[in-house]
């Protein structure tokens, strides 16, 4: 989509109300968006207008059976004043599954790049320049046929949004509580899918989570509940004795794209990274024998952020003193230079926005 497209300006900006020190994680949104609905069999009518409420009727599908799904990448500005966005064709990949898994017409990887260029381009002011923040682009598909039968929408909007951010974790690490009772997905489920509704389920165990005292749920398995899936908002990564381990994409947990970038530079260090099922007793057993040197979650909000304690049933482990270990420290460093141009992109993971 090279062509000029509908682009409708704001008459005022309000980028003078954002504290750039502390922009928060959401709170605020960047002065435009950009839309493309779907009819009649195609998506069409790409544009870029002002950021602000839209109608959708209350009949939308969306609303009722939950039709709806999501991306979450960053761009950054580094202090050569390039604009880099993130790996947005990974995220494009996992649109892509997740439109599959929802019954979504297809939404073309270059259409969903060149929507993101012209975002970040026009709102590139909104980027923060500070290391560690970013401005976080939000994508979303939702379902806005007005029809109350339970089958596919014919009707969809595609839109995007970007908000200026801080990392979304701003303690040291956190304290996780290994949930026994609620699951977040089961095998055949959605849960490898970025959904809303799997975030809509996830509200009731977190609260109680936090409310005992937890910052965070860990995910087990919906059939045994046992076996480690992830943290609802970033990926889950285990050291134990030199090795790290991490639950393997068997359709429960999301494929992140922090994720997949760990795990490519874990073995680039020459860290053995396992992939695979991880029995919660196995990380209550080398935390015993003092073999669970770090544990820390991955995700594109969060970036990197170290795991302090994991309770479970009755019992908490303390994970290095509850201190972030090394590890995770480098791996964050190192992410952040390649996303802000500070270190070579040697993966070629960033898209240049000119
Ligand atoms: C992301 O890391 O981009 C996410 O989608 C997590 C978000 C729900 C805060």
């Amino acid at each position: 989509m090279n062509a000029q497209i509908p682009t409708q300006l704001v008459e005022s900006s309000r980028i003078d109300s954002v504290n750039f020190d502390d922009p928060g994680f959401g709170d605020v949104f960047a002065d435009h968006m950009f839309q493309m609905d779907y009819r009649d069999g195609r998506w069409t009518d790409a544009r870029i207008l002002p950021y602000g409420p839209f109608a959708i009727e209350p009949g939308a599908l969306c609303l009722h059976y939950g039709q709806a799904v999501f991306e979450g990448l960053k761009a950054f500005i580094g202090d050569d004043g390039v604009v880099r966005v993130f790996r947005p064709d990974r995220n494009a990949a996992r649109l892509a599954e997740s439109c599959r898994r929802l019954c979504i017409p297809p939404f073309d990887e270059s259409v969903f790049l060149d929507a993101i260029d012209r975002l970040v381009r026009v709102d590139r002011d909104w980027i923060p320049r500070r290391r560690g923040q970013a401005l976080y682009v939000r994508p979303l598909i939702v379902a806005t046929e007005s029809n109350l039968n339970v089958r596919p929408a014919r009707e969809y909007r595609f839109f995007v949004m970007t908000s200026p951010v801080r990392a979304y974790f701003t303690g040291g690490a956190v304290h996780l509580k290994a949930e026994r009772r609620y699951t977040r997905a089961a095998p055949g489920g959605m849960g490898y899918a970025k959904t809303a509704g799997n975030y809509a389920a996830s509200l009731l165990p977190g609260s109680e989570s936090l409310r005992e005292g937890h910052d965070q749920v860990l995910w087990l398995d919906g059939v045994e509940h046992r076996h480690v899936e992830e943290v609802g908002q970033m990926n889950i990564f285990f050291k134990i004795a030199g090795k790290v381990l991490t639950p393997d994409l068997r359709g429960t947990i999301l494929p992140g794209v922090t994720r997949e970038s760990v795990i490519e530079l874990l073995r680039e260090r020459g860290i053995e990274c396992e992939e695979r099922r991880i029995d919660i007793d196995e990380i209550l057993h080398a935390a015993d024998d003092g073999s669970l040197e770090e544990a820390f979650g991955a995700g594109t909000a969060a970036v990197i952020v170290p795991v302090g304690r994991i309770s479970i049933d009755a019992r908490t482990v303390v994970i290095n003193n509850g201190e972030p270990g090394a590890l995770a420290r480098e791996l964050r460093e190192q992410i952040v230079d390649i996303q802000r141009g500070d270190a070579p992109d040697a993966h070629h993971w960033n898209r240049i926005v000119e």
